[in-house]
């Protein structure tokens, strides 16, 4: 039973058997991304006071302009997991291609790969608004022994053995799940220390904030304009609440505590979304549903997808229950 205030050294160690066939290598993963995690909560929390913040001038592989913290977060996660050598590969939002770590004696003997959205909410970086890193973690479906292969990255969501995020926010937490249900843990920046804050954390069942960029309406799918028009009706519990912040991971965050929905859907400028399957869909669905919450497609559960291409996009519909079953009959519709 998770207790309110233990730091997240004791609990990992508490918590061992979940851990059951790592023989200590995902609980040191998890080390590590709390570790590289202060690294990047240091560098966002003064992005004002040094040259920090703003675009890097180079363009990532989905098209988007990086900005410095992109880059830096990048960095940080990769060289942090690299150094520590308990990961066979790495495949990140911000690189073309995965990266294969062989290990100081080049045997390649790790059993696990991550996949990383390592800045998640680049528009919000100079602004001072909340912005996040998400990460997944599988075990490698390959022989121990061999490189890293793509077969390794493209696994259904369902198979991930941890998932989670860091949120750097009024306070900077880091909420994360090995599937036995989803603790957040809080940074005192004074120590240094994560201390369990809260947890067993789920979704309410129903809430009353819907999450979209409703910028987008005239683009979207019948099915999401109608649940659009149904949040905004004067009838019953409703009208509901906008909030959309345009951090994935502060939205869905917000929405886990409040309760609510988040839509990332398609539309005729993007088939299928903008969001990543791998980096960003993949992981935020399994906290959701670990946390009692529903994630799709619109039609399909998220952890089901299995996934062709590294930098496959997705429409997103997650957060309570009842709500995304709503939206979903509006999809129905128009199927
Ligand atoms: P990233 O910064 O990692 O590229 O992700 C941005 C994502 C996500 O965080 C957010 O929910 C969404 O983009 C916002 O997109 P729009 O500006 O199109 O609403
Ligand atoms: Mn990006
Ligand atoms: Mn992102
Ligand atoms: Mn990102």
């Amino acid at each position: 039973m998770p207790k309110r205030n233990q730091t997240l050294g004791e609990f990992i160690i508490e918590n061992q058997a979940d851990f059951a066939y790592s023989s200590g290598e995902l609980s040191r993963l998890i080390n590590s991304i709390r570790l590289a995690a202060k690294v990047v909560n240091h560098e966002v929390n003064k992005a004002g006071l040094v040259d920090i913040i703003g675009a890097y001038g180079e363009t990532n592989v989905q098209g988007e302009d990086q900005q410095k913290l992109d880059v830096m977060a990048n960095e940080t996660f990769i060289q942090t997991l690299t150094n520590r050598e308990i990961v066979c590969g790495i495949a990140s939002e911000e690189n073309d291609d995965f990266i294969t770590i062989p290990g100081s004696d080049g045997k390649h003997q790790n059993k696990y790969v991550v996949l990383i959205d390592p800045l998640d909410g680049s528009s919000n970086i100079d602004v001072n608004v909340s912005v996040g890193t998400i990460f997944s973690i599988y075990r490698r479906v390959t022989p121990i022994g061999t490189p890293a292969t793509i077969e390794d990255f493209l696994q259904a969501g369902n198979n991930q053995v941890a998932a989670g995020y860091i949120i750097y926010g009024t306070s900077t937490m880091l909420v994360y799940t090995t599937g036995r249900g989803v603790n957040g843990f809080t940074l005192n920046p004074a120590l240094g220390s994560w201390y369990l804050s809260h947890p067993d954390m789920k979704f309410p069942d129903t809430g009353k904030i819907y999450s979209i960029n409703e910028g987008n309406y005239v683009h979207f799918p019948q099915g999401v304009k109608d649940y659009i028009k149904y949040c905004q009706e004067e009838k019953d519990d409703r009208p509901y609440t906008s909030r959309y912040i345009g951090s994935m991971v502060s939205d869905v965050h917000r929405n886990m505590i409040k309760g609510g929905i988040f839509i990332y859907p398609k539309s005729s400028t993007a088939t299928n979304g903008k969001l990543r399957l791998l980096y960003e869909c993949n992981p935020m669905a399994y906290l959701v549903e670990q946390a009692g919450g529903k994630a799709t497609d619109g039609f399909r559960r998220i952890l089901e997808i299995k996934p062709t291409e590294l930098h496959q996009r997705t429409p997103i519909f997650c957060g309570s229950t009842k709500m995304v079953e709503k939206a979903e009959e509006f999809m129905a519709k128009y199927d």
